[in-house]
């Protein structure tokens, strides 16, 4: 018996010793351009996720090679073959904006190589397709908590800001008018950005004019910061509300005192963390860092552990089809930003975050269960 043991001991020795290989992550971020900080977040969080583990089960070392896109679709579907066919990755991580993950879901789907957004939120992202899922909540989620949230608090009127450039903000606004106006609401106004804007004076004016109790705010937060800035220089007295794609430090730090008060949906929140994963994930973050720890990084290490699962679940981890059909059944991972189950449709339900700009710091408000 003891024997045997031995032999079978020394024999998945030399397995390991002469087998165990590198499997390849492709990841793609906009670590450069107008939204480096969804990047630079990401990949902050990428790092801590990857120092925490990047051996899988059966010896093999996990290697990531990341791509920066600059922010754009072409750029980010161009990463994409190029990860496939030249790296032969096993998966690719990314994008975090809607419009850039959307351009690249149809390459992967063709190479039939797993995709996995951890931040894209546009429900367009995964449907119809078999190799994209998400680590994140969708925007029709987010939308009816920005609506419950501002209706609840008393703001029964409000002005939706759509930012027409990016899916994600058409989808949030949609999803928040009706929500909004199921729960009672009443839209009184619709104004309309595009990324890169930088002069609101036309956009604001109407929002004095229209006198809402909020702002909805459905974009991202280079337009967040100077809108909020230029609307509270014309008299909008209104509160804003936002979703994820506005908690980043340049709201603070171009918005200034505009920014007070700036409420907005997200997926994490370290007030709010108390598994033990996120506990672990929030030390070695403020350890490393030295700052408050943000939702995107969050994310973006949820997204590479839940590939990780996939690929320890397949005898071979870098089988392509086996790795894709464990992401689509992952049901129960215990991640940073909470416990996820992805649906049918490729996506994460899960539960968000409600946060607001206090004393010039993110913080927490609540939590809103699916
Ligand atoms: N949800 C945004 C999108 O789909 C991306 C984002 C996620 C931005 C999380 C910030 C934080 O485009």
């Amino acid at each position: 018996m003891k024997k045997i043991t031995t032999i079978a001991a020394s024999v998945a020795l030399i397995a390991s010793m002469s087998y165990a290989k590198e499997v390849k992550i492709g990841v793609v971020l906009p670590i450069t351009g107008p939204l480096a900080a969804f990047g630079q977040t990401s990949n902050d969080g990428l790092k801590i996720a990857y120092a925490q583990n990047h051996t899988l089960k059966n010896g093999d070392t996990v290697k990531l090679i990341v791509l920066d896109d600059r922010g754009d679709k072409v750029e980010a579907a161009t990463a994409v073959k190029r990860l496939i066919n030249k790296n032969h990755v096993t998966a690719i991580l990314g994008e975090v904006a809607s419009s850039n993950s959307m351009a690249m879901a149809p390459v992967a789907e063709k190479a039939k190589t797993p995709m996995l957004t951890h931040a894209s939120t546009n429900p367009r992202v995964t449907k119809g397709k078999k190799f994209v899922t998400r680590a994140c909540f969708i925007d029709p989620f987010q939308g009816a908590i920005q609506a419950n949230y501002a209706y609840d608090h008393g703001y029964k009127t409000a002005v939706i800001v759509t930012d027409a450039k990016q899916d994600y903000s058409v989808g949030v606004s949609k999803a928040f008018k009706k929500a909004y106006e199921k729960r009672g609401g009443k839209i009184v106004g619709r104004v309309i950005i595009n990324s890169g804007d930088k002069d609101f004076n036309a956009q604001v004016s109407t929002i004095k004019a229209k006198n809402p109790s909020i702002v909805d705010f459905t974009g991202y937060y280079p337009e967040a910061a100077l809108m909020v800035r230029q609307a509270r220089a014309v008299g909008v007295k209104a509160p804003f509300i936002g979703g994820d794609g506005v908690g980043f430090p340049e709201l603070i730090k171009i918005g200034g005192k505009a920014a007070e008060g700036f409420m907005y949906s997200d997926h994490f929140d370290e007030a709010a963390a108390t598994s033990p994963v996120a506990k672990a994930y929030v030390k070695a973050f403020h350890a490393k860092y030295h700052k408050a720890t943000d939702s995107m990084g969050a994310l973006a290490a949820d997204g590479y552990g839940m590939i990780l699962a996939a690929m320890n679940k397949c005898k071979d981890p870098t089988d392509k089809i086996c790795v894709n059909t464990n992401l689509r059944a992952t049901k129960g991972y215990k991640g940073v930003t909470g416990v996820i189950n992805i649906n049918k449709q490729g996506d994460a339900v899960k539960s968000g975050v409600v946060r607001v700009v206090k004393n010039g710091k993110f913080s927490y408000l609540t939590t809103v269960n699916p």
